[in-house]
């Protein structure tokens, strides 16, 4: 048997969002979200579920980071609710925001687990949705103040920054397709907000370099591979439209300074007008997190909706395709060449349960962890710059429109006693922490 061997200092960590794990949505202070909006209007997600109390992870946090230690997490990323800080998006400071992130930093670092900052994972300040929210230029200012204001807070403990995550979906599903919040449906709000999603990130990467340059400061972005199972050419054109409009938009402008030609070509009345100064702004990063769930299938030039039985399928009902894994991250290095990249998100959703002897057996849950690490692992020995896996998620918790029911989770939460329990897969994954790996084949 072979040994699968990451490389020393390579981290190992899991992820949350605000949203999915705080609760306490209405207290201290907190102003609305989006989200506090959208997933209160009946029918817009599974049993109308909503994040209020979600794991009352702002309440229970000091347990939950014993778990982290149990397991040996050596990262914890989780994001920060912006209208808990600014209520009303800019103007106000809501201080005890400021001071829940203070006491969760603190307190990580007192377990030794390095806090990894998420500055937006979907949860805008309703207040300034109603100032036209990501389609308005003026949000690039917005958020780079609310970025300048965390990184003067939390700056002295915290190292690792993502500006954003994920804006593929809150642009496109947010703004286009109406599938998440704001739940608007308009193509050129759409491509505005994709835009200026771009145009924040650069402008707060350069505020909070001024203020302290040793800060390490990316963007995560969900990787979106389209694998054409045919080689008919429409499929394999539909395969490479697909990739500049969901990878190229929101990552060549950040890794290179130039927008997709084939997006200004197909779109040119909703296409914004692209400038070169911002060209510049956005050309800034310090890494990217790569986020991997599953490749999109296309067959005769067209998306597949339907499963197909070669393929084994997740609670999402995502295929899971280990393989695309390795081919997306290699992508990814032939394309943009990335200084550096760390994995902040992957995993699958199971419908697990506690079993009578209180344990969760979630067999396949550990078979995807390492099927998917050794992709990793072997996008690594090919040269991908990979400094880092954080495991989506630390725990079971909101997901979003599928609200309580898809269970991401290395741990098991029950829901009605916020009892958490570490699943197999928790215990499996603490094996590969300390060991930096696993016999395997
Ligand atoms: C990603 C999101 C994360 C979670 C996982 C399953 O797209 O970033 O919040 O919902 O999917």
């Amino acid at each position: 048997m072979m040994k699968i061997q990451f490389p020393e200092n390579f981290v190992w960590g899991s992820a949350t969002a605000a949203y999915q794990v705080e609760g306490a949505a209405f207290e201290d202070g907190k102003g609305e979200s989006i989200w506090d909006v959208f997933s209160h209007v009946p029918g817009n997600t599974e049993d109308n579920a909503t994040g209020d109390v979600a794991c009352d992870q702002y309440h229970r946090y000091p347990e939950d980071i014993r778990l982290m230690q149990e397991i040996g997490l050596q990262a914890y990323r989780f994001s920060i609710s912006w209208p808990r800080i600014y209520p009303q998006g800019t103007g106000a400071i809501n201080e005890k925001g400021l001071d829940y992130y203070d006491r969760l930093v603190d307190a990580l670092l007192e377990a030794e687990i390095d806090p990894w900052v998420t500055l937006y994972h979907w949860d805008l300040p309703q207040a300034l949705h109603e100032r036209g929210g990501w389609p308005n230029r003026d949000s690039a200012d917005w958020f780079s103040d609310y970025a300048v204001t965390m990184a003067e807070r939390l700056g002295d403990r915290v190292k690792n920054w993502m500006t954003m995550n994920e804006v593929w979906v809150c642009s496109y599903n947010g703004y286009w397709r109406g599938g998440v919040a704001p739940g608007i449906k308009d193509h050129r709000q759409a491509l505005a907000a994709a835009y200026h999603f771009n145009l924040a990130h650069g402008r707060a990467y350069n505020a909070m370099k001024a203020i302290n340059p040793d800060l390490k400061i990316g963007i995560t972005h969900a990787t979106q591979q389209h694998r054409p199972l045919d080689d008919k050419p429409e499929s394999l054109a539909l395969a490479e439209f697909l990739w500049e409009e969901n990878n190229g938009v929101f990552m060549e402008p950040i890794l290179s300074g130039s927008y997709p030609q084939a997006i200004i070509d197909r779109y040119p009345d909703a296409v914004p007008s692209i400038g070169h100064d911002d060209l510049v702004e956005m050309n800034n990063y310090d890494f990217i997190g790569l986020q991997y769930y599953t490749d999109n299938l296309i067959r005769d030039g067209k998306l597949v909706a339907e499963k197909l039985p070669e393929f084994d399928y997740t609670e999402m009902g995502w295929a899971i395709t280990p393989d695309g894994f390795y081919n997306n991250i290699m992508e990814y290095v032939r394309r943009y060449n990335p200084k550096e990249l760390a994995i902040t998100e992957n995993g699958i959703a199971l419908a697990d349960v506690v079993d009578s002897d209180g344990r969760v057996r979630d067999v396949r849950r550990q078979d995807y962890f390492k099927t998917h690490l050794s992709s990793v692992h072997r996008a690594i020995q090919d040269g991908a710059p990979l400094t880092g896996y954080l495991a989506w998620s630390f725990m079971d918790n909101y997901e979003w429109t599928c609200g309580y029911r898809p269970r991401f989770g290395i741990v098991y939460n029950d829901y009605a006693t916020q009892t958490r329990t570490i699943k197999d897969s928790g215990h499996m994954f603490a094996d590969i922490i300390r060991d930096n790996g696993w016999m395997g084949g």
